[in-house]
């Protein structure tokens, strides 16, 4: 769900891109396609768009995402600041036969708000960040460009109010909740994409729609979970706020090293024993040896020792925990990991994390065997060479999550009690992109995958393994079957209905034909 704590640092403004010799291109374009710049370039610049080309000073700075790994070249950034130029700049990429990569928050994975791969058109969706609350519905419409981090201080500013999604600060509302969501109220409120009711499309073809359960019906299904840049660009949302109590409890727990294998069984078993759908929580445990459990608590913290009763039991006592009282925006602001205390300081919308890294994920519906646990400590005992940070956090699902069917949004993955993620970071935070990747990390990941999966297939007797798309990867075994279930088939109909020119292409997109 989150990662470690985050030194604040600022994002080097000066920096060179070393491109691959001869990057591997998406599409080549036919030769009689309209060449893009000049279609580009003569869309009207109202409201302050902008066009980047490579040779652009700004370029660089404009391409990087939070991961600094990656360096595919676009073959120009545009910022549009209307739907009409969004409109446009579809249209004139489908003419050139160069596929279309959105951005929102730009923490995809594996890059693919750069395109995944070199030459396609990026469209940057920064100026898309507008927050609208309707008081008199409970609803808000949200531009796809926003942050988690203002969207949830603005919400609250409006009027005390809830949305639940991830809980880094940083990571942007559009591809957050176009592929799931998860975060610290997920199990009371369900995923982020549960709070859609209404969005606006622009798509391949360059035309604008609206998308709800009675309009443009598939859409809806869709874009709810596997919307990140296979049918369109979202560029606004309707979506349904929360509210909780006055004051809710955020915990931590951690323990002594030596006893994460230990406080992983006990996480199991009471994760298993249906607890109070009012808390979320993660264990994060590290290959410095600590392990830690953090979570929201949407009640006083008088309940806090009841609650973790069960898992306290195995565990044993804690060796240091802080248990906090505060109000909701207290306790997100907490779980941005930024050290800060001033919830107005959410309101910055600066990247502020960027770092060399890599991600992986399973799903699990049971509780999490010894035998996992034992391929955990296997993997987890000491850090790659190379490598600042190795560690594995688990999510506690179930709850709200599970109360939607799998086929009712594109969301399969409903009827699952833990995730666990895999992450590995590498570089500085301040080290500019284009640097050699650190192969022994790499490989550290991958290695530590497929012996899950292998642990998976063994103890569920399947050979399909799930695992969430928004920590889309492509080490996965069968992505399209591991991320969108039996609901693939009809992905696929949908997007070749919508986007027969297969425009909005990457290489983790729902193709045009199984
Ligand atoms: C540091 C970090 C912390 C994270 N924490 C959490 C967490 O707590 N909970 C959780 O659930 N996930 C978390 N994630 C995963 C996150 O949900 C995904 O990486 C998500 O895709 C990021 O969205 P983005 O808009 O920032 O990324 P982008 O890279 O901009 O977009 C991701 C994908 O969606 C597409 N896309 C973006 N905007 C649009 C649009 N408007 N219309 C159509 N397609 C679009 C892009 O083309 C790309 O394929 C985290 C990721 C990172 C790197
Ligand atoms: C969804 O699944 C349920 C249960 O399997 C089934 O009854 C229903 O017809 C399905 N709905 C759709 C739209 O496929």
């Amino acid at each position: 769900m989150l990662f470690n704590a985050i030194p604040i640092s600022v994002v080097a403004t000066a920096l060179t891109l070393t491109y691959l010799a001869s990057p591997p291109t998406l599409v080549t374009a036919a030769p009689n396609a309209t060449p893009i710049l000049p279609c580009l370039q003569a869309i009207p610049a109202a409201g302050g768009a902008q066009l980047l080309t490579p040779s652009d000073k700004a370029f660089p700075q404009a391409l990087l995402g939070a991961d600094y790994r990656f360096t595919f070249k676009p073959v120009a950034i545009y910022t549009p600041a209307s739907v009409d130029q969004i409109s446009k700049a579809v249209r004139c990429a489908a003419a050139a036969g160069v596929a279309v990569a959105p951005r929102s928050g730009g923490h995809s994975y594996e890059g693919y708000s750069q395109g995944g791969l070199s030459g396609s058109l990026m469209i940057d969706l920064s100026k898309f960040a507008s927050v609208t609350v309707d008081a008199s519905t409970n609803t808000a419409v949200v531009g796809p460009g926003i942050r988690l981090a203002p969207l949830y201080y603005k919400l609250w500013e409006a009027g005390q109010y809830v949305f639940p999604g991830g809980t880094c600060p940083t990571v942007g509302f559009g591809g957050l909740t176009l592929g799931g969501g998860y975060g610290m109220t997920g199990r009371m409120f369900g995923l982020a994409l549960d709070q859609v009711v209404e969005m606006t499309i622009v798509t391949a073809d360059g035309t604008v729609d609206t998308v709800s359960a009675t309009q443009n019906p598939d859409l809806f299904f869709a874009l709810r979970g596997a919307g990140g840049g296979s049918y369109g660009i979202v560029t606004a949302f309707k979506i349904k706020l929360q509210r909780v109590a006055a004051k809710v409890t955020s915990f931590s727990y951690s323990w002594d090293s030596g006893k994460a294998a230990q406080v992983m069984a006990a996480y199991s078993a009471w994760g298993a024993s249906n607890p109070s759908t009012k808390v979320t929580t993660e264990l994060n445990w590290d290959s410095s040896g600590s392990v830690e459990i953090d979570g929201t608590y949407l009640g006083p913290k008088a309940d806090i020792p009841g609650l973790m009763k069960v898992l306290t039991d195995i565990s044993g006592a804690p060796s240091d925990k802080d248990v906090r009282e505060s109000t909701y925006i207290d306790s997100a602001l907490r779980w941005t990991w930024t050290g800060e205390t001033d919830p107005s300081t959410m309101q910055d919308p600066v990247p502020q994390d960027a770092r060399y890294m890599k991600g992986s994920s399973i799903l699990y519906s049971k509780p999490i065997s010894k035998a996992t646990i034992a391929v955990m400590a296997k993997h987890l005992a000491k850090k790659p060479a190379g490598a600042t940070a190795a560690y594995a956090i688990t999510d506690l699902w179930g709850g709200k999550v599970n109360a939607v069917a799998a086929n009712a949004t594109a969301f399969a993955r409903r009827n699952n009690l833990f995730g666990i993620e895999l992450v590995v970071e590498w570089g500085d935070y301040q080290s500019a992109p284009g640097k050699p990747d650190c192969a022994a990390c790499l490989d550290w990941i991958k290695q530590f995958l497929l012996d899950l999966v292998a642990q998976y297939r063994a103890e569920y007797g399947t050979q399909l393994v799930p695992a969430y798309q928004n920590y889309i990867d492509k080490n996965l075994p069968d992505w399209q079957h591991a991320y969108y279930g039996d609901n693939w088939a009809k992905l696929v109909a949908i997007k070749g209905k919508t986007d027969p020119e297969n425009v909005f292409r990457f290489p983790q997109s729902i193709p045009v034909k199984v």
